[in-house]
């Protein structure tokens, strides 16, 4: 037999994946509805329902059209969504981003509105100063334009409180700022809230050109300089590690690695390094642009190649997934 190619016992593999449902089985997660958070920009006028034309299918929505978008998601199963303020006017802005918890603000009034409406849906908050600052960074800066961590950390801490105390399930900051998981998990005991508000770090946030879509959808581009002085070098695979490592020992509760599919070493890695937290990774919009593009462009069939960009997200180590193809994937995934 042995002189036949390829028929000794060692070389044949495809009898063991022949099936849809063996082949199934040839991952170590699998992808379900609850391991998809999506991402949602919510904008201070409460009737807005305005297109971004970079991000396809997606929009920003006001507080009126929120529960009527969400309510078919939510049947199909939608588990988790992650919220973005996208204040528009003008005066929402200042140096210190003072309106991120405003309390008649986007995010404050929409995690309300969600929990009434939505009582199982687990409720994550992006907190971040760059949307409310008037100069669109992600911290308090000095004059000098760098950042002026302490004051920074402080403020993204009392954010995020402030969230929590309002009812969000999860608090995830993206500023990139040194210590703050160690001062908003303080915050949180402090306030009571901390047994019941997951903490996510976007521990391992790389400065990549794919976040331009959210910028144009967020309105929080930089005005002058760029994000290099806090977000990761997306070489920095060691920066990565450490950061990751020391955010555990802030009192993470989950990891995020951000992009994801450029990345998935560094989700690897961090499955490694916290193999007892959830790992999360964000498809962020370049990458879910990308995909969209290529698609129309004739490159591939779009539900293949998405479906293929998880597949590699989770079988690099991550367990659940940011993405703005949930709503795609909550049809899917029920065919
Ligand atoms: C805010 C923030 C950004 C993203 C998530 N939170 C943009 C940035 O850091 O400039 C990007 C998400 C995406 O591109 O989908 N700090
Ligand atoms: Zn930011």
């Amino acid at each position: 037999m042995s002189n036949i190619p390829g028929s000794d016992i060692s070389s044949i593999l495809h009898g063991g994946y022949h099936h849809p449902t063996s082949r199934l089985w040839q991952s170590e997660r699998q992808l379900t509805k609850a391991a998809l958070m999506y991402p949602i920009f919510i904008t201070d006028d409460p009737e807005a329902e305005e297109e971004i034309k970079s991000l396809p299918g997606q929009k920003r929505w006001g507080l009126n059209k929120l529960v009527p978008f969400l309510e078919p998601l939510y049947k199909k199963g939608l588990a988790s969504v992650i919220l973005f303020g996208v204040p528009l006017a003008p005066e929402a802005k200042d140096p210190y981003g003072t309106s991120a918890d405003d309390p008649n603000g986007p995010v404050m009034q929409a995690i309300t509105l969600l929990k009434k409406h939505f009582p199982n849906l687990f409720i994550a908050c992006d907190v971040c100063l760059c949307e409310y600052t008037s100069h669109g960074h992600c911290g308090i800066l000095h004059e000098d334009g760098t950042i002026n961590n302490p004051p920074s950390v402080k403020r993204i801490a009392e954010v995020a409180c402030n969230y929590a105390k309002q009812g969000a399930d999860c608090v995830a900051p993206s500023d990139m700022m040194d210590g703050r998981i160690k001062a908003i998990k303080t915050a949180l005991i402090e306030a009571g809230v901390a047994h019941k508000c997951m903490l996510i770090s976007y521990s391992a946030k790389f400065a990549t050109c794919l976040y331009g879509p959210f910028r144009d959808a967020a309105g929080s581009a930089p005005a002058f300089g760029d994000r290099k002085r806090y977000q990761l070098p997306p070489a920095g695979r060691g920066l990565a590690r450490r950061a990751i490592t020391r955010d555990l020992a802030e009192g993470a509760d989950c990891i995020m690695v951000k992009p994801a599919t450029a990345y998935l070493d560094i989700i690897r890695d961090a499955k490694e390094i916290a193999p007892d937290v959830p790992i999360s990774a964000y498809q962020v919009s370049g990458e879910f642009a990308m995909i969209h593009a290529a698609a129309k462009a004739g490159v591939f069939d779009l539900r293949r190649a998405a479906e293929e960009s998880l597949d590699g997200i989770l079988r690099a180590g991550a367990n659940m997934i940011l993405t703005y193809f949930t709503p795609d994937f909550l049809d899917w995934l029920s065919e």
